[in-house]
């Protein structure tokens, strides 16, 4: 960037203070037929607003079981995850439920649309359970499906829609109640490589502009290259 160039947003908006996640030491095993699998060993790194994090590793390395755990969709075994300053692992599920759809926006590989509701109604969903207002929400929706180029496709439904486009509304979906957490789990594993790019960069404009973290499972090594910081999972551990 040169002096007389316009200044990257990133710098003049990320504001100091403590990370948005601090994981600490965390495991996680399961109990299958009285056998227990150790998944996660111990994990550990922080994550701050603006940045973008890559989590890289094998197949089976635990990558989804930790994305899981992020997104207070499951509690590790033991360690320490606080987000937003909120020391999660003992809160019940109410308390947990709350700050996920306050605070925490989710894109996997499947997109996970409802099949038979428009791309407006999929975009509204996160809107409806924080209990947003039906007009409000309607405008909301339209304007994020308008902002991730499907303005015209704003009453198609999943069948009707390309993987890109799927995946651009599932991205939408996320964005709905401005979370400071986007969690993504192989969001391009799916996708031709045009379709990659644009949710990529849909992904790291959010860094950039409304300074949230971003915490994305790849296997693509152009997205891990474009990332802040990767962090790879070693069979349940981090390096
Ligand atoms: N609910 C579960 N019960 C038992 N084993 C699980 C469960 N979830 C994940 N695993 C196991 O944990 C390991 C890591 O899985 P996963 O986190 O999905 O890996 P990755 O996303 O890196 O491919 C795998 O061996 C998987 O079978
Ligand atoms: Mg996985």
């Amino acid at each position: 960037m040169t002096a007389e160039g316009p200044y990257p947003v990133a710098v003049t908006m990320r504001k100091p203070g403590p990370p948005l996640l601090r994981v600490r030491g965390i495991t996680r095993h399961f109990m299958v037929s009285g056998t227990r699998i150790d998944v996660l060993h111990d994990c550990t790194f922080d994550v701050s607003r603006g940045e973008v994090v890559a989590i890289v590793g094998q197949s089976g390395s635990g990558k989804s079981t930790l994305l899981n755990v992020l997104g207070l969709l499951d509690k590790p075994s033991s360690g320490s995850y606080v987000f937003d300053g909120v020391e999660t692992t003992p809160l019940r599920e109410g308390r947990r439920s709350r700050l996920r759809g306050e605070g925490i926006g989710f894109v996997f590989q499947q997109f996970h649309l409802l099949e038979r509701r428009t791309a407006l109604a999929n975009v509204g969903v996160p809107m409806v359970l924080g209990g947003v207002p039906v007009l409000r929400r309607r405008a909301r929706a339209k304007e994020l499906l308008e902002s991730v180029g499907l303005g015209h496709r704003l009453s198609s439904q999943p069948h009707q829609l390309s993987g890109g486009e799927q995946q651009r509304v599932a991205l939408a979906r996320a964005l709905s109640r401005e979370p400071a957490l986007i969690l993504a789990d192989e969001p391009t594993g799916a996708l031709d490589a045009a379709s990659s790019t644009m949710i990529m960069d849909q992904l790291f404009d959010q860094s950039r502009v409304r300074d949230a973290a971003v915490v994305v499972v790849t296997h693509d090594p152009k997205v891990a290259e474009r990332a802040d910081r990767v962090v790879e999972l070693v069979e349940g551990r981090t390096r």
